[in-house]
């Protein structure tokens, strides 16, 4: 790293910076080398629930901030991450692992959430409905919902904290955010340009922990905190559901995907190729809408499978701090191990090693580019989210039958498909039950759109115009005696 000046050892609660009562600490380590990059303090549940009062206090003052007050926050928040946008990519590359030209481009897509967002504060308008009395008038007024938990994930540790903290902060809400323990440099020192920016204290707050499970759910269960953000498993965000029903909380949840990706024979092979590679293997495959199945229709798959498989070989694995890296390593041993024995799973149930298959000679937790044929959705690799460098091939012969195999999974976040056909782009874009679908496009993602799934990949959208309704509550007043 060039400059260690937004590396931060402590947490963010109240606008102090805080070491945990305790004085335990968690460390932060790289990926790519093992080597330790920083600690954190290791706050317990009780810390976080101090964290949430804070939030509260805070709240009662910055609900009442002008929209324009409030816009001129987030956009300064905004600079402050381009002016660093290099420092920040170089710390998400030492603590995340991603190639650096792909957390430069994390840094400035987590900024265009705190711009877009500074926009849309100024835009919670109301409506005046027509009464049907002549003596009421009736309008509708968008209220901040209060304090806003949010627990983010370790493979987006920039973009995912922007996009749900600039929503939350342009409508009015106050924020306790529990960063990933993989990756909590990056939330600290996004706070950091935060409090350079001026907000005020209380308004953010970063809670780092070594016990996920009972900050977490102190978190969500608190009944300060009026709306829970979570971006992350499914079995973790049912969890979460469960223990919001309680104090009936809004809940907004990005979960796991399962993403088809089918080529027609129609398609522009050389487009498509170049669309699944970027989606398969952006971050190492471990992105929620990361493609998980290919599906090439019979009548290009041999051609697709010789072409898909020379790019694949010649994907360059390091650190990501080298220049030439396109797949950094996996996360932790963890990570690394489940991906070994999905591959060996899939191999021992039929499928064929087509490429890959073993960690890579990189170091500890990097997996080669795997490429698996003759896949089948009996296996069960076909019906659980990747999370790893792995690409699965499936063959199909017509348009029904293989929107019928994409839709059969419990999934519904991302979906992408490659033809040349303008019927065929209508008929399948909206028989694929997804959130998302990308036609003709392997990176559907920005801040200006709606990103969400749909079935058990989740609910409510983050980013677009829409992205800031789930921290709003809609309020109907009616004014008699006219
Ligand atoms: C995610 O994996 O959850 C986010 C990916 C994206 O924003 O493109």
């Amino acid at each position: 790293m060039q400059s260690r000046e937004l590396v931060k050892n402590q947490a963010y609660v109240d606008g102090q910076w805080v070491s945990a009562a305790s004085g335990k600490t968690l460390d932060v380590l790289n990926p790519a080398t093992g080597e330790k990059v920083g600690e954190v303090p290791d706050l317990s549940a009780a810390e976080a629930s101090a964290a949430v009062e804070a939030a509260d206090r805070a709240f009662a003052s910055w609900k009442k901030t002008t929209a324009k007050q409030r816009c001129a926050l987030l956009r300064r928040w905004y600079e402050l991450l381009m002016e660093n946008q290099e420092a920040l990519a170089q710390l998400l590359t030492a603590e995340q692992g991603k190639p650096l030209s792909e957390a430069r481009g994390e840094v400035a897509y987590g900024a265009s959430f705190a711009e877009w967002f500074a926009e849309e504060a100024k835009r919670t308008y109301g409506e005046h409905i027509p009464s049907p009395s002549p003596t009421s008038r009736l309008v509708t007024i968008l209220q901040p919902v209060g304090v806003v938990a949010a627990i983010t994930p370790w493979n987006f540790p920039v973009a995912m904290i922007t996009r749900k903290i600039a929503p939350a902060l342009a409508a009015g809400c106050t924020v306790v955010l529990k960063p990933a323990e993989d990756t909590p440099l990056c939330a600290l020192a996004l706070a950091e340009l935060a409090e350079r920016a001026g907000f005020p204290a209380g308004v953010i707050n970063i809670v780092t922990t070594a016990d996920p499970a009972a900050v977490g759910d102190t978190l969500t269960a608190h009944p300060l905190v009026r709306k829970v953000s979570f971006t992350g498993s499914t079995p973790v965000g049912k969890h979460i559901l469960r223990q919001a029903a309680d104090t009936v909380k809004k809940v907004s949840m990005e979960l796991g995907g399962n993403a088809p990706f089918i080529i027609f024979d129609d398609a522009d092979l050389d487009e498509a190729i170049k669309g699944v590679l970027i989606s398969k293997y952006r971050n190492a495959g471990q992105t929620c809408v990361c493609t998980n199945r290919i599906y090439v229709q019979r009548g290009v798959q041999d051609e697709f499978v010789k072409r898909f498989s020379a790019a694949v070989a010649e994907l360059r694995v390091g650190k990501g701090i080298d220049a030439t890296t396109e797949i950094g390593p996996l996360i932790n041993t963890k990570a690394i191990e489940r991906v070994e024995s999905v591959v060996k799973q899939a191999l021992d149930q039929g499928a064929q090693l087509l490429s890959g298959g073993q960690r890579h000679e990189a170091g500890e937790l990097f997996f080669q580019p795997t490429l698996l044929g003759q896949v089948n959705e009996q296996m069960d690799i076909a019906n659980q989210e990747l999370f790893g460098p792995i690409s699965t091939l499936f063959v199909f012969d017509e348009e029904e039958e293989v929107i019928e195999r994409a839709n059969a999974t419990p999934f519904g976040l991302a979906a992408y498909f490659y033809t040349r056909d303008i019927g065929r782009c209508w008929r399948v874009a909206e028989g694929l039950e997804y959130g998302m679908v990308g036609i003709n496009e392997g990176i559907i993602s920005n801040e200006v759109t709606p990103f969400g799934g749909i079935k058990e990949s989740g609910m409510g959208r983050e980013g677009s115009r829409h992205g800031i309704n789930d921290y709003l509550e809609l309020k109907y007043i009616c004014m008699g005696g006219v």
